[in-house]
């Protein structure tokens, strides 16, 4: 295997997105991935999307987007892995610049889930779950983290006030990002007095339904300098596994296995100790998970990430920021696109470039993307060149 860095990336302002289609946010995001990195040709594409065809009616988007980048004929993979399309997307293009196959990918992530209204979406959404044993009886992804969130408080003491942190967090950090769908900040009486969805989880507890799109162009790392424009990104570890789909098979609740198996992968192959990451973006679906992500990553002692967000560990000037981009919660979540837009984070922040959400200092980044309730994840350590 042979070294990978990522030299372009392209990020479009999220959110309800009426103007454009489901190809229009890919070809703007693509777009700007090219112009970033100064490219007009790929060797081969890859597209995370959950589920175009619910969403929107068309599926068969590989070849669809590779014609309307005006790059028809190229290898054009599209990548389903649920809320983890995005990062499996960007994982499936490491592995074939790394493998030796090609030289230069585009790995894209996109959704456009506001064309549905909100009960048919949270019905999309929970095609995710597992069929017969969660979604006929009639759980959604609210109620299934509604279940976690209260199993960690019953075993841990975490408090209403705690989770209510990580959105107060993740909104501050998202109010410094010109793409995010809700940049706003909120405090602690926006969240605890918003509508409750799945108690204990209230509206500022979850990510929004969002429109949007996200792409990367990666290359082997010793022609990264020849064919980009910036500094370019090493992509240290990637890491990928999976669990079982339904909550109620798991011994543990509050610990997302897929994504402490991917985060072990991921530093065998980085060869670094923790210590060495400087900030993360991980997967906020809903506050409660941002704690438990945290604590399956092995960042956290059980039962501590919920105080961390208090204490303002987790914040853009505590010791280890988290989610700088605003995470799910505060720039959105079009469930495909999200994982490759970590990675996007990741490349501003090793780059120097994220403006006033900039980490001091930032020298590798991790990114933790999930689907569902954890059933499959990915993770991806990148650092600064
Ligand atoms: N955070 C902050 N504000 C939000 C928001 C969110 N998550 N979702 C909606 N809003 C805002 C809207 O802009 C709107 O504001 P306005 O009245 O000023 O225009 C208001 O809150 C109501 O929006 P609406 O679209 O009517 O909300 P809704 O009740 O239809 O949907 C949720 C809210 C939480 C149910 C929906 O966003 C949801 O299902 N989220 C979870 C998505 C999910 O499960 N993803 C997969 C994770 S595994």
């Amino acid at each position: 295997m042979r070294d990978v860095a990522v030299i372009g990336v392209g990020m479009i302002k999220w959110g309800e997105r009426w103007e454009s289609s489901l190809r229009d946010l890919f070809v703007e995001a693509a777009l700007a991935a090219l112009d970033d990195c100064g490219l007009d040709r790929v060797d081969a594409l890859y597209v995370g999307s959950m589920s175009p065809g619910l969403f929107t009616g068309q599926e068969h988007i590989g070849a669809l987007f590779a014609d309307y980048l005006g790059l028809a004929h190229l290898p054009a993979t599209r990548v389903e892995s649920a809320c983890a399309s995005g990062g499996l997307a960007f994982r499936q293009a490491f592995l074939e610049v790394s493998s030796g196959l090609s030289e230069i990918v585009l790995a894209a992530g996109v959704e456009k889930m506001t064309d549905v209204d909100g009960a048919e979406a949270t019905y999309v959404l929970s095609t995710a779950a597992d069929q017969e044993y969660e979604s006929f009886h009639g759980i959604t992804f609210p109620g299934l983290y509604a279940l976690i969130a209260r199993d960690y408080m019953h075993r841990y003491g975490l408090t209403r006030e705690q989770l209510a942190a990580v959105a107060i967090k993740n909104h501050a950090h998202g109010s410094h990002n010109p793409f995010a769908q809700f940049p706003r900040k909120i405090d602690l009486e926006t969240v605890l007095n918003s509508p409750m969805v799945a108690d204990p989880l209230r509206l500022m507890d979850c990510s929004p339904i969002t429109d949007g799109a996200a792409a990367v162009v990666l290359c082997p790392l010793e022609r990264a300098r020849e064919l980009g424009k910036k500094k370019p990104v090493k992509v240290l570890g990637s890491g990928q596994a999976s669990d079982t789909m339904a909550l109620h098979h798991r011994e543990d609740f509050c610990y997302f296995r897929s994504t402490a198996e991917a985060a072990k992968r991921a530093f065998e192959m980085a060869k670094i100790e923790r210590e060495r990451v400087d900030f993360l973006e991980v997967h906020d679906c809903f506050t409660i998970a941002e704690i438990c992500v945290l604590e399956s990553l092995g960042f956290f002692e059980r039962g501590k990430a919920g105080s961390a967000a208090q204490e303002g560990i987790t914040a853009l000037d505590g010791k280890l920021p988290v989610n700088p981009s605003g995470g799910l919660k505060s720039k959105g979540h079009p469930v495909g696109a999200t994982g490759v837009a970590q990675i996007v984070e990741l490349v501003h922040q090793l780059r120097g470039e994220a403006g006033e959400r900039q980490v001091k200092g930032a020298k590798v980044g991790l990114a933790q993307n999930m689907g569902g309730t954890g059933a499959s994840s990915v993770v991806h350590i990148l650092e600064g060149c």
